[in-house]
């Protein structure tokens, strides 16, 4: 089971690496208003869709792969012009400049190279000229950090979480954005703390951050799994970080 389905099955329901506050960051800095059309790319289990929608946005798209983390987004959908569809967010079917923003939180950092690009170019096909895209993904920290650290740390990642991990710089990250044809707007960094206490009971509360601990705690092949995740994020600290762009596609 890949590390993030592992985390929400023990209650966990914040999934991203910097947390709500880095997602609070990236909605400021995309500015959702009552007249935009918002596309959200891979909501899980729809936390940032919750906050989005206490915007009232005119209309709200969610493109989810898994079914399931599907059907509990929609239990937050109330209007006919809320839905989230089954889907790739390299591929969406939606048609061109349907929206005004589009976002994706720790989407991208799990795609090889070519489905990056892939979904960045789809979020520039779906946006209105002056739409702004916003990212919140894991980082590898510095920028000249050499590629030898960078696939270890990758490896060793993806071996742990179940799920391709691949993160890039900071300037990697923006390249990757620009390469698709935006400008970037904004970039704030945070520390990666997804499985430390402080931050447990910052994104999740505190009892339910209590549940996940007992939940960690009695289930003795979970806890390996989630203790070795927490190992190899402590072991790469000062390598890694979480990052939030946002991007506009030029008029
Ligand atoms: C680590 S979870 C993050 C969920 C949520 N964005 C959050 O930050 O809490 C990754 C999510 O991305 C979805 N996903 C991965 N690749 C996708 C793709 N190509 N298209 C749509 N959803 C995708 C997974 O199904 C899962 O819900």
């Amino acid at each position: 089971m890949p590390g993030h389905w592992l985390l929400a099955k023990l209650g966990k329901r914040v999934l991203r690496p910097g947390g709500l506050a880095l997602t609070r960051t990236m909605l400021n800095q995309l500015n959702i208003q009552p007249r935009d059309s918002v596309i959200e790319f891979a909501p899980g289990l729809g936390v940032t869709a919750q906050m989005t929608l206490s915007r009232q946005p005119a209309t709200y798209t969610a493109i989810e792969r898994d079914e399931a983390a599907a059907a509990k987004v929609r239990i937050f959908l109330r209007e006919l012009q809320q839905r989230c569809l089954v889907g790739t967010a390299e591929q969406t079917g939606l048609p061109d400049q349907s929206s005004t923003v589009v976002y994706g939180e720790a989407m991208l950092t799990m795609q090889g190279p070519e489905q990056k690009q892939r979904i960045v170019a789809e979020a520039f096909r779906l946006l209105k000229p002056g739409g702004r895209y916003g990212v919140h993904e894991l980082s590898l920290t510095p920028d000249e950090l050499p590629d030898s650290v960078k696939h270890k740390i990758s490896h060793e990642m993806s071996h742990s979480i179940h799920v391709g991990a691949r993160p890039l710089t900071p300037r990697e990250w923006r390249e990757l954005l620009e390469s698709a044809g935006f400008k970037i707007q904004a970039e704030v960094t945070a520390p990666m703390y997804l499985l430390e206490p402080r931050r447990l009971i910052r994104d999740e509360g505190f009892w339910r951050a209590l549940r996940f601990v007992f939940n960690v705690l009695r289930m003795p092949e979970a806890r390996q799994r989630v203790f070795d995740m927490r190992r190899i994020f402590r072991k790469y600290h000062e390598h890694l970080a979480a990052i939030t762009l946002v991007a506009v596609k030029p008029d």
